[in-house]
C-alpha cells in the first residue's frame, strides 16, 4: 500500500509516518516546516520517519505549491497537515484557514483527478465547542474558537466531496493527543518541562477544565483502521482517550512520573479554550473495531521517558 502522509513532521503525523513505514506500507511523507513551533523540532521528528525507512520526503507549502503530483500512485492520504493550536487562533486566522481549510480543499480537489482507497482527515473535538457531557457525532457542532471554525470546515468540505464527488473520506475527531514528541505549546510537553528544568507551569483559569486526553499510538492505529475499513464516504467519528481527567489532576500525573513537584502558577483563561471535552467511542468500536490501548499514566511516563532520553523539549512559545 502506498500512503500520502500530510503534516509527516509534525507530533501525530510523524507517528503515522513511522508506524506506516514499519509495516511495510511504502510512504511519501509532505511538510512545509512551518514556523508555529521551532522548524528544527520538526526536522528532528523528520530524522525518525526518515529512520523508519521512509526515503520519499517531500517538504513543499501545500497551500501553494501543485499537489496533484504528490498523489501520483498512492492508496490511502492521511491529511494531518494543520496550523493546530485552539488559542493563537484568534489573532491569525488567515493562517488557519489557508492551512486548515484551503490546504484540504486543495488535496480534495486533487484526488477527484487521482483517485484514492481513502482519504483519513485529521479532525479535532473542537468542533463540537462547549459540552456538558460525554458528546457523540449526532451532537450540535458549535466551536467555541476559529481554529475550530477552520477544522469544521475542512470537515465539511470532505463531507461535501464525499456527497459530490464520491471521495471516500473519512474524519477521525481527535480528542487532545498526547505522548512522544507532542508540540511543545501543548499542556503536557509543557508540564514535563517544568517538571524537568524546574521552571513554572501556568494554568490557563482554575485547572478544573476537564480533557478527554488520547496517547498518539492509540490515535496511529484509529488512522490506520480507517484507512482499511470501508465506511461510508463522509463518515466522521470520534477518537478519544476513553477516560477523562481535569487539568490538575494531570500535573499530579506528571508530578508522579517525574517523581519533581511542579511550580504551578494560575493565570487568566484563554479565549476559545471550552471547559471540557469528552466523547462518546461507541461509532468508532463498532465500525472499526477500535478502542484505546493506553491508560494516562502509562502513556505519560512513555512521554517523559522521550523528553529525558532526547532532550527534546522544544521552545516556550
Ligand atoms: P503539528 O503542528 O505538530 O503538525 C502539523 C504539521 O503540518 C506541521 O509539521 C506543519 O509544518 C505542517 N503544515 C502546516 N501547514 C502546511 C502546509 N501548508 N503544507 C505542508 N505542511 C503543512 O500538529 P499536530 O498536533 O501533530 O496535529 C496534526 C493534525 O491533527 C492537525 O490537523 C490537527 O489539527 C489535528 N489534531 C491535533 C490534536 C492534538 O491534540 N495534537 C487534536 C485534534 C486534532
Ligand atoms: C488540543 C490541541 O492543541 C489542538 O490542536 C486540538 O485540536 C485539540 O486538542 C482537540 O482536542 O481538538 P487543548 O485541549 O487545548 O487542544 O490541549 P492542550 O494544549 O494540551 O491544553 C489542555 C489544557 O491545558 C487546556 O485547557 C489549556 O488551556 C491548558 N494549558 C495548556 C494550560 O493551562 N497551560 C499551558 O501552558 C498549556
Amino acid at each position: 500500500m502506498h500512503a500520502l502522509v500530510t503534516g509527516a513532521a509534525g507530533f501525530i503525523g510523524s507517528h503515522v509516518a513511522c508506524r506506516l513505514a514499519r509495516e511495510g506500507w511504502a510512504v511519501r511523507a509532505v511538510d512545509a516546516l512551518t514556523p508555529y513551533y521551532d522548524p528544527l523540532i520538526k526536522r528532528r521528528n523528520l530524522d525518525l520517519v526518515r529512520s523508519a525507512g521512509v526515503d520519499d520526503l517531500v517538504v513543499q507549502d501545500l497551500a501553494d505549491d501543485p499537489v496533484e503530483p504528490l498523489l501520483d500512485g498512492i492508496d490511502v492520504v492521511f491529511h494531518l497537515a494543520a496550523q493546530p493550536g485552539v488559542r493563537p487562533s484568534w489573532t491569525t486566522f488567515e493562517t488557519y484557514i489557508r492551512q486548515n481549510v484551503s490546504v484540504t480543499h486543495r488535496l480534495l480537489e486533487a484526488v477527484i483527478a487521482h483517485p484514492v482507497q481513502r482519504f483519513v482527515y485529521a479532525s479535532s473535538s473542537s468542533v463540537y465547542g462547549q459540552v456538558m457531557a460525554s458528546v457523540s457525532e449526532e451532537a450540535p457542532t458549535q466551536p467555541h474558537s476559529p481554529y475550530g471554525v477552520t477544522k469544521l470546515a475542512a470537515e465539511h468540505l470532505c463531507g461535501a466531496y464525499a456527497a459530490n464527488h464520491g471521495v471516500p473520506t473519512v474524519s477521525l475527531r481527535l480528542f487532545t493527543v498526547y505522548g512522544p514528541r507532542q508540540r511543545p505549546d501543548m499542556a503536557f510537553q509543557r508540564l514535563i518541562q517544568a517538571a524537568v528544568e524546574g521552571t513554572p507551569f501556568e494554568v490557563y483559569g482554575d485547572g478544573a477544565q476537564v480533557r478527554a486526553f488520547t496517547y498518539v499510538g492509540d490515535v496511529v492505529d484509529a488512522m490506520r483502521l480507517a484507512a482499511q475499513h470501508d465506511t461510508q464516504p463522509g463518515t466522521m467519528m470520534n477518537i478519544s482517550g476513553g477516560s477523562t481527567c481535569t487539568l490538575r489532576e494531570a500535573v499530579g500525573e506528571v508530578e508522579r512520573a517525574t517523581g519533581r513537584e511542579i511550580d504551578v502558577r494560575y493565570t487568566v483563561r484563554q479565549l476559545g479554550d471550552v471547559d471540557r471535552t469528552d466523547a462518546s467511542i461507541s461509532r468508532a468500536e463498532s465500525l472499526l473495531g477500535w478502542a484505546p490501548q493506553v491508560p494516562l499514566s502509562q502513556g505519560i511516563g512513555w512521554q517523559v521517558e522521550d523528553v529525558v532520553t532526547s532532550g527534546r523539549v522544544g521552545t516556550r512559545d
